[in-house]
Formats: C-alpha cells, sequence, structure tokens
C-alpha cells in the first residue's frame, strides 16, 4: 500500500459550496414516519398498463359520451397531469434546500404516482378520442364547443403553471404544503366519489387505485405539516388563509365548477362545460350532481378547516359554498400552488 500523501500543516479544507445547492450529499433522516410511507408506497406501486383496457371499448358508447369523458379527462388533466412537473419542480428545490432525506424521496413517489394519473388521462382518452385533448378538428357545434372550452382550461393551466414556478423558490414548506395538503384532500375526496358513482370495471378500478394513491399523498402533507406547523409565524398563517381560498378558487374547476377570481374564461364557456359534463355523466363515468359535488367539497373544506385551525390558521371565506370566515379578495397565478 502506497503512503498517503499528506501536506505540511494538513489537508485543505475544501470550499464551501454556495446555497442553495444539492451538493454536499447526505442522507439526514428525521421523520422515521415519512421514511416508512415512502417503503408503502414502493410496494404499493401499479401500473396504469395493466388495468383492463380491453374492457373500455368505444362503440359502448355514443360519440356524445365518448366526447363528454374526453372532456371530463381533459379537465382532470388540468390537475393531474401538471402533477408530475409540480412535485419534480419541488422535489428539486427539497433537494437544494437540503430537506431530511424522508421529505425527499417522499416528493419523488408523488411525482412518480402523478406520472400514473397523468397516464391514466393519456390512455383514456387514446381510447375514447384519439387526437384529444386539442389535436383533432371538431365536426360539430357540440365538438366546437368542447375543444375550445379545453383551449381555454389549458391557457389557464399555462398561467399557473408560470406562477408557480416563480413562486415555489419563494415559499417555505408549510405554505407549500398547506395548498399541497388541500390539494390531496381534494383529490382523495373526488376520486372516493367517482369510485363509488362509475358503472364502468375500468373506471371503478382506475379511480380506486388513484384515490388509494392521493390518500397517501394526503398522509405525507399532514406528516411533513406536523413538523411544520408548530414554528408558524402570523404572516406565514395569514399567507396560508389566502392560499386556502386560492386552492378552492382553483380545484372548483374539478370538484365543482369554477368560482370567480383567478379564471379567464369566456362567457359561454360555463354553460358548455355544464352541457358536457352532463355527456360524461350520461356515459356513466361516475360524475356527481352538481348538488352531491357541492356537498362533498364543503364537507372536504371543513375537514381542512378543523385541520388548520388546531395551528391558529384562519380559515377564508367561501361564499360559494356557504362557508364563512376572512374575506380574501384578489387573486394572481402566483397565489395558485395545490395540485393533485
Ligand atoms: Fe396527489
Ligand atoms: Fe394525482
Amino acid at each position: 500500500m502506497a503512503d498517503l500523501s499528506i501536506p505540511e500543516g494538513g489537508f485543505w479544507p475544501a470550499p464551501e459550496i454556495p446555497q442553495p445547492n444539492i451538493y454536499p450529499m447526505e442522507w439526514r433522516v428525521e421523520t422515521d414516519k415519512l421514511a416508512a410511507i415512502y417503503e408503502k408506497s414502493k410496494r404499493t406501486v401499479w401500473n396504469p398498463a395493466d388495468l383492463p383496457w380491453d374492457g373500455l371499448d368505444p362503440d359502448d358508447f355514443t360519440a356524445e359520451q365518448r366526447l363528454g369523458i374526453m372532456y371530463w379527462f381533459s379537465v382532470l388533466a388540468n390537475f393531474d397531469a401538471s402533477g408530475p412537473a409540480v412535485f419534480a419542480r419541488a422535489t428539486i428545490q427539497a433537494f437544494e434546500k437540503h430537506e431530511e432525506d424522508p421529505v425527499r424521496k417522499c416528493f419523488f413517489s408523488i411525482t412518480r404516482d402523478e406520472m400514473n394519473h397523468e397516464e391514466c388521462c393519456q390512455r383514456t382518452i387514446a381510447r375514447l378520442w384519439p387526437g384529444g385533448p386539442l389535436d383533432w378538428v371538431p365536426a360539430t357545434d357540440l365538438e366546437r364547443a368542447a375543444h375550445n372550452n379545453i383551449g381555454w382550461l389549458y391557457h389557464n393551466g399555462g398561467r399557473y403553471w408560470t406562477g408557480y414556478s416563480s413562486a415555489v423558490g419563494k415559499y417555505s414548506l408549510p405554505v407549500l404544503f398547506t395548498s399541497f395538503m388541500m390539494g390531496e384532500m381534494a383529490a382523495s375526496t373526488l376520486f372516493r366519489g367517482m369510485a363509488t358513482g362509475t358503472e364502468h370495471p375500468v373506471f371503478s378500478e382506475m379511480f380506486h387505485r388513484i384515490g388509494r394513491d392521493e390518500s397517501r399523498h394526503l398522509q405525507i402533507c399532514m406528516t411533513i405539516l406536523e413538523n411544520e406547523w408548530p414554528g408558524l409565524t402570523d404572516d406565514t398563517r395569514s399567507l396560508i388563509t389566502r392560499q386556502l381560498r386560492a386552492g378552492f378558487v382553483f380545484l372548483s374547476m374539478i370538484l365543482w365548477e369554477p368560482p370567480g377570481g383567478f379564471w379567464e374564461l369566456p362567457p359561454y364557456f360555463l354553460h358548455n362545460h355544464r352541457v358536457l359534463m352532463d355527456h360524461a355523466r350520461d356515459a356513466g363515468l361516475g360524475v356527481l350532481s352538481y348538488e352531491d359535488q357541492a356537498e362533498n367539497w364543503r364537507v372536504a373544506m371543513a375537514r381542512i378547516r378543523a385541520i388548520v385551525e388546531r395551528w391558529g390558521i384562519e380559515f377564508p371565506a367561501i361564499p360559494e359554498l356557504d362557508i364563512e370566515g376572512v374575506e380574501v379578495d384578489f387573486l394572481d397565478p402566483e397565489d395558485i400552488i395545490p395540485v393533485f
């Protein structure tokens, strides 16, 4: 064995790495519960390609029903299909900020799951409406309405992404995660409702599996927040109140109906949205009625309220659902964080 080379006066200390940076590497574990959830996420992984797709036959539906289903999945994709990119960015951020290892790994697992949820949108649309969401030429008024609405929807998705990209670095973990928690609460609520409502075996299995993933995401968010909430300042608390209102405004597009405040939509959007959603409903997709959606959303909101109020965070007013609270007026895209 050759002798070591030891300089006179000892080894030279390596330069300090300017932060934020993913280096130096380390694998700190502070929250065993998060590490356990990550292990569970690896064991319960599933493959959307293995759903019984042969059972989803376009000929079982009318053209309007197929369009309605495609429309619903295109709306869902505005949320679920942004998941991989949103959480990939959050994962990178967690590395750069040297969050403990299980936090980074859990973010990664959410990214992985969301990729599966995106694939469900992709595969369903490819089977029932090739070229969808937008790469097809509409031939009827109903088709033109669907195509145009989806275009407007993604215009808003684009505004969300621009806002998220510029804001994600500015928000601390509790702010970011209260919003994510709201998204996961919304997602688990939505898929639980759809799983009960659908009459189709492919959608039933899909919604059950996605719903299970979303419940795990919610558990991840809650575990992170239990660590983060005790250190909240009043400024952060009022920022979170704002984010909760933003979450409601954004997520209502898929859980219920879009309120004003963020969405830039043409005046005919909502009417045609209702017509298209009715076709999806008629197809047996499991889209709940307007009243049942509102009730589910109200219950989810009450759950979130009970959680955040324990930590002294005030809940925003949601007059659309007769929920009283703090008035939050203007919202711009940078206020909107949640994903599914
Ligand atoms: Fe999720
Ligand atoms: Fe999801």
